[in-house]
């Protein structure tokens, strides 16, 4: 089995379009991310589909409840066979704790990483919620105790990837989003990092939607994509 390290989100609420990219990409250059709204549009029936036709999937739900609903969720996750699932950093301790310990116990342990803080979120957002402070400080605090907790890693941007690379050794697995090769559209995205720059600071797997999506021939934007990460090793 290959380990591709590129995960293409299929940002879409419908079957028929996500199964059509799927078509056009290749299981042994890259897995899959499938989210909230393709989740809620289509259920587990499209997971399935997608594994079906070779893909490993990383259920990105990002689970946040107590603790046994999201130990509960975990498991429904690694019985449907995901390669990869998430949780917030921000349940705490006992949250993370219960994830893990009920992947622990399944046949089939999808990897378990936690959502630090989401990306979205400035300074002034944190004061309102009573986080003081930086968001990298936070993002630092909430990694190690993902870390501390027994999880597999962490969602983080490239720009964060090398600290916590540093911090927190490597075996620790760093999953990066908002990734753009130098040229293209950054669309909705600020902090961006270019596939290379993402592998040079320490990024296990990289997150890519709309390169992929996009492209007239996706399957081609992949391969080079794959050529940057791997003109930088
Ligand atoms: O199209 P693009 O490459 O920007 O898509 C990136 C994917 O990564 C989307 O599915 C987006 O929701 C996700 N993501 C992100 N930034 C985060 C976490 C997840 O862009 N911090």
């Amino acid at each position: 089995m290959t380990d591709p390290r590129i995960i293409v989100a299929l940002d879409c609420g419908d079957r028929d379009q996500a199964l059509n990219l799927a078509g056009r990409l290749d299981p042994g250059l890259c897995r899959l991310k499938v989210g909230k709204e393709l989740f809620t549009s289509t259920g587990p029936g499209l997971v399935r589909e997608l594994m079906a036709a070779g893909f490993e999937v990383f259920l990105d739900l990002k689970f946040h409840d107590i603790p046994t609903t999201v130990a509960q969720a975990c498991k429904a996750a690694a019985r449907l066979g995901v390669w990869m699932v998430n949780v917030h950093a921000l349940g705490g301790r006992k949250m993370l704790q219960a994830a893990r310990d009920a992947l622990g116990q399944v046949a089939h342990r999808p990897k378990l990483v936690a959502v630090t803080l989401l990306t979205s979120l400035e300074r002034g957002d944190l004061a309102e919620i009573g986080l003081r402070g930086e968001p990298a400080e936070h993002v630092a605090r909430l990694a190690s105790l993902a870390q501390d907790c027994g999880l597999d890693g962490v969602v983080c941007s490239a720009q964060e990837a090398a600290g916590l690379r540093r911090t927190l050794g490597l075996s620790f697995c760093l999953v990066t989003p908002g990734i753009r090769t130098a040229g293209v559209a950054r669309d909705d995205q600020n902090r961006v990092a270019t596939p290379a720059g993402a592998v040079r600071a320490g990024a296990d797997y990289l997150v890519i939607g709309r390169q992929v999506s996009r492209a007239a021939d996706p399957r081609a934007a992949l391969v080079a994509i794959q050529r940057e990460m791997d003109s930088a090793n």
